[in-house]
């Protein structure tokens, strides 16, 4: 069978994500249709799946819509569980001390990319 040499299509342009802000994409993550949470600081963007621990419920309250607390934290949209932007630790809540699943991401040319 031949192997695609074809380049990896970009997630989102950074451009599209406001600084401290967030934005959805969806990714092929080991084969399987994953919706992705990003969030942009600067140049940088990190990035992990959807999913809550708690419930396994999607973070957002509308497609691409997310809630960020006053201390900075990303908050779940169902029952308020507050992740780290830092590490995707939950730091309070119904999930607190679980982990958001990361996804390593890097930029180039302007474009989000899975690392
Ligand atoms: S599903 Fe996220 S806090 Fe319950």
């Amino acid at each position: 069978m031949p192997v695609s040499d074809a380049p990896a299509a970009a997630l989102i342009a950074l451009e599209r994500i406001a600084d401290g802000g967030f934005a959805e994409a969806e990714a092929c993550i080991d084969g399987d249709h994953e919706p992705l949470v990003l969030y942009r600081e600067g140049e940088r963007v990190r990035g992990w799946l959807n999913i809550c621990p708690h419930a396994g419920r999607r973070l957002d309250w509308a497609p691409g819509q997310f809630l960020k607390s006053k201390a900075g934290d990303l908050v779940c949209a169902a029952h308020g569980a507050s992740f780290s932007l830092t590490d995707g630790e939950c730091v309070a809540g119904p999930c607190k001390g679980d982990r958001l699943r990361s996804v390593a991401l890097e930029v180039r040319d302007g474009q989000v990319f899975l690392a």
